[in-house]
C-alpha cells in the first residue's frame, strides 16, 4: 500500500466490536520525489480508524499485536475503568507480538479522545500509533460535517525513513523532546481539505505529536474558528488566541468552522508555534454553488458532559509536586529504583528528570486520595523546559498559576505548564484505580517524568 490512507468512519459490527490491529504499513509523506516511510500503525493506516461510539455505550475493541515488540493502547482522556485503561506495568502487562487484548468499556463523557499505546509510547507514536476515539453526543450539535485535524510532527531522513537512530537520544531527553522535521495533518503532507463555501464543521484537533507544541492559525475571516469544547470537555464558545491555537502534546481542542470563501478559493491553515508560518494543511472550497445563500451565525454550544459541577476546595488533599532536571537544570542527584544516584550515574540510565526528587515510575504511589475527595496537586516547574502534565482517569481544573487564582478554567487531562511556572490542579478523585500521572512530552516520561495516583 503506496498511497497515504486515512480510513475514517465506524469498523464496529452490530455488536460494538471493533478490531484494531497495530502491524507494519507504508505511506508516502515525502512526495517531490516520493519516498516510502515504513511505519507502524493501526489497521495499516496512519492515523488509526476513528472509533465512534455512542456516550455511555458499552463496546469491545479488540488489540491484536502483529508488530515485534509488545505494545498496549491507552484511551487518553476517558474516564475510563481502570482495568481497562492500557498502562503497561500498572493496569495490564503489555500485549506480547501475536498476542490480543480486549479493551470494554464504556466512556462517560462525549467528546474528542484519542488513543495510542502505552508502552515504548516514545518509539511507537514516533512510528505512526495513534487515531481517534469520538464518542458522539447524545444529540449532536447541528453542523454540516465534522472533520479531523491530526496533528503529528515525525522525524524523517531524507531518504524518507524515519530517524531510528535518535530513538533514546539522551539529548531530545533532556531537552525538549524529540522534535520533529515534518508536519502532517491526518497522516498527510499538506492536506488540502475539500469543503464547500458556506459549510459549517466541526474541527476535531489533536497534538499527537511526541514533543512538540504546536499552533495553529486558523483565518478569522475566511473560518470564523470558535472554541467549544478542550480535552473533550465542552466550553463556553471562544476565539482561539491571536497567536494560534496552541495545543501541547495530548491536548486536543474542537473547533466550529464556517467556510467563509468564494467557490474555487483556498484556506490555507499554517502552524506558527516557531518563527516560521509553515502551512499544514489547507481547506479548498470546491467549485460549487455556495451550501448556504447566508452563512450561519448563530454560534455552537455542546451539551454539559456528566462530570462535577462544583470542585470543592475546601478540605481538598494538597500533593506537593516539585519537578526537577533536564538540561540546565541542575540536578545534582536523585532517588531511581530505590538508590540515590548523582547525575553522571542517572544519565547512564537514561535518567534526567525527577518529581519529588524521584525518578521514574516510583513503587509507591504520589499520593492515594479516598474516593471522592478533592486532591490539589501543586506543580512547582524548576526546570528550563515546558511540559505537558497529562493525568489518567479524571478531568481537573488549574486553579492558580504562580500564585494568582484563576477562576474558571476548563476541565483539562492535560495542561501545559511553562518552564519556572507553578502551576496548581484541581480535581475531585472519584473514579478508583491506579493512574498515572506523567509528561506527555513522551522522552520526558521516559527519561524519568512519570508517578502515579491511586484512588481508594
Ligand atoms: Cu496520552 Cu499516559 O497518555
Ligand atoms: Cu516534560
Amino acid at each position: 500500500m503506496l498511497a497515504p490512507t486515512w480510513s475514517p468512519g465506524p469498523v464496529a459490527d452490530e455488536k460494538r466490536r471493533f478490531v484494531l490491529a497495530a502491524e507494519r504499513a507504508s505511506l508516502v509523506l515525502l512526495e517531490k520525489p516520493a519516498r516510502v516511510t515504513p511505519v507502524w500503525a493501526y489497521g495499516g493506516s496512519v492515523p488509526g480508524p476513528e472509533l465512534r461510539v455512542r456516550r455511555g455505550e458499552a463496546f469491545t475493541v479488540r488489540l491484536e499485536n502483529r508488530l515485534s515488540q509488545p505494545t498496549s493502547v491507552h484511551w487518553h482522556g476517558i474516564r475510563i475503568d481502570n482495568a481497562m485503561d492500557g498502562v503497561a506495568g500498572l493496569t495490564q502487562d503489555a500485549v506480547p507480538p501475536g498476542g490480543t487484548f480486549d479493551y470494554s468499556f464504556s466512556a462517560p463523557d462525549a467528546g474528542t479522545f484519542w488513543y495510542h499505546p502505552h508502552f515504548r509510547s516514545w518509539e511507537q507514536l514516533a512510528r505512526g500509533l495513534y487515531g481517534l476515539l469520538i464518542v458522539e453526543e447524545d444529540e449532536p450539535p447541528a453542523v454540516d460535517r465534522d472533520v479531523a485535524w491530526i496533528a503529528d510532527d515525525w522525524r524523517l531522513e531524507v531518504t524518507g525513513l524515519i530517524d531510528e537512530r535518535s530513538f533514546g537520544s539522551m539529548r531530545d531527553a533532556s531537552h525538549q523532546g524529540r522534535l520533529g522535521n515534518w508536519l502532517t495533518v491526518n497522516g498527510l503532507t499538506e492536506p488540502q481539505i475539500p469543503v464547500r463555501a458556506g459549510e459549517r464543521i466541526r474541527l476535531r484537533c489533536v497534538n499527537v505529536a511526541n514533543a512538540r507544541v504546536m499552533a495553529f492559525d486558523f483565518d478569522r475571516q475566511k473560518l470564523r474558528p470558535s472554541i467549544v469544547a478542550v480535552d473533550g470537555q465542552p466550553v463556553a464558545p471562544r476565539e482561539p488566541d491571536r497567536r494560534g491555537l496552541e495545543l501541547a502534546p495530548g491536548q486536543r481542542t474542537d473547533l466550529i468552522v464556517d467556510v467563509l470563501e468564494a467557490p474555487g478559493g483556498r484556506i490555507p491553515v499554517y502552524e506558527v508555534s516557531t518563527r516560521e508560518r509553515i502551512e499544514s494543511a489547507a481547506f479548498k472550497v470546491e467549485d460549487a454553488p455556495p451550501l448556504r445563500s447566508r452563512p450561519l451565525t448563530e454560534s455552537v454550544s455542546l451539551p454539559a458532559n456528566p462530570l462535577a459541577r462544583d470542585l470543592p476546595l475546601e478540605d481538598a488533599q494538597a500533593i506537593p509536586m516539585l519537578m526537577e532536571g533536564g538540561a540546565m537544570g541542575g540536578l545534582g542527584e536523585a532517588s531511581y529504583k530505590g538508590k540515590m544516584l548523582d547525575i553522571r550515574s542517572l544519565v547512564a540510565e537514561g535518567k534526567v528528570w525527577s518529581f519529588n526528587g524521584i525518578v521514574g515510575m516510583p513503587d509507591q504511589p504520589l499520593a492515594t486520595v479516598s474516593r471522592g475527595r478533592t486532591a490539589v496537586i501543586d506543580m512547582i516547574n524548576r526546570t528550563a523546559w515546558p511540559h505537558a502534565m497529562h493525568l489518567h482517569g479524571h478531568h481537573f481544573r488549574v486553579v492558580e498559576r504562580d500564585g494568582k487564582a484563576v477562576t474558571d478554567a476548563p476541565w483539562r487531562d492535560t495542561v501545559l505548564v511553562a518552564r519556572q511556572e507553578k502551576v496548581r490542579i484541581a480535581f475531585i478523585a472519584d473514579n478508583p484505580g491506579k493512574w498515572l500521572f506523567h509528561c506527555h512530552m513522551l522522552e520526558h516520561q521516559a527519561a524519568g517524568m512519570v508517578t502515579w495516583i491511586v484512588v481508594a
